[in-house]
């Protein structure tokens, strides 16, 4: 009978694996790959220390994001952390997209987060044992924390030129 370390351990192992074929499922099976006509963001992220790229297109309607694509090159964890975020922004408005957003990052600095909340994404929790490809699984994140920044800059300052436009001199 196994002690309790080598059950542990085999536990371990099976996430593990378990975790690295939800990974290479995204990576070979890439969700929302493509671009999108008439997209409300359209924002790109490089990741500086590889060149890889990748761009990231959101349709919004009511305040949520009804539609989101990416495009890009990069390796397994980029893409299918790309992969992986779309599906779970779709749907949200861009303050839980935001939220979201924190979450991940917060888990791959290794912060106490809930899982519920990231599905797959919890897949990616074992690419921080090493540091140099957190960069990889964060590359999309940052770039659409970035279009929604941009996002609501622009919005805010077509908000406060309409309504200085309308207020009378
Ligand atoms: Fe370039 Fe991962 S090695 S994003």
């Amino acid at each position: 009978m196994d002690t309790p370390v080598r059950a542990w351990h085999n536990l371990r192992m099976g996430l593990d694996e378990l975790y690295r074929e939800v990974i290479l499922d995204h990576y070979a099976h890439p969700r929302n790959k493509g671009t999108l006509d008439d997209a409300d963001i359209s924002v790109e992220g490089a990741n500086p220390l590889c060149g890889d790229e990748l761009s990231i297109y959101v349709k919004l309607a009511g305040g949520r994001i009804t539609d989101v694509a990416f495009v890009g090159r990069g390796c397994s964890i980029s893409q299918a952390s790309a992969s992986m975020m779309t599906e779970q922004i779709k749907g949200k408005t861009l303050e839980e997209a935001r939220h979201l957003t924190g979450q991940f990052k917060a888990m791959m600095h290794g912060e106490a987060v809930s899982e519920d909340a990231l599905g797959d994404l919890v897949a990616l929790q074992g690419v921080r044992k090493f540091p140099v490809r957190i960069k990889c699984a964060t590359l999309s994140w940052v770039a659409l924390e970035q279009g929604v920044d941009e996002f609501e800059a622009t919005r805010a300052k077509v908000t406060a030129t309409a309504s200085s436009e309308g207020t009378p001199s």
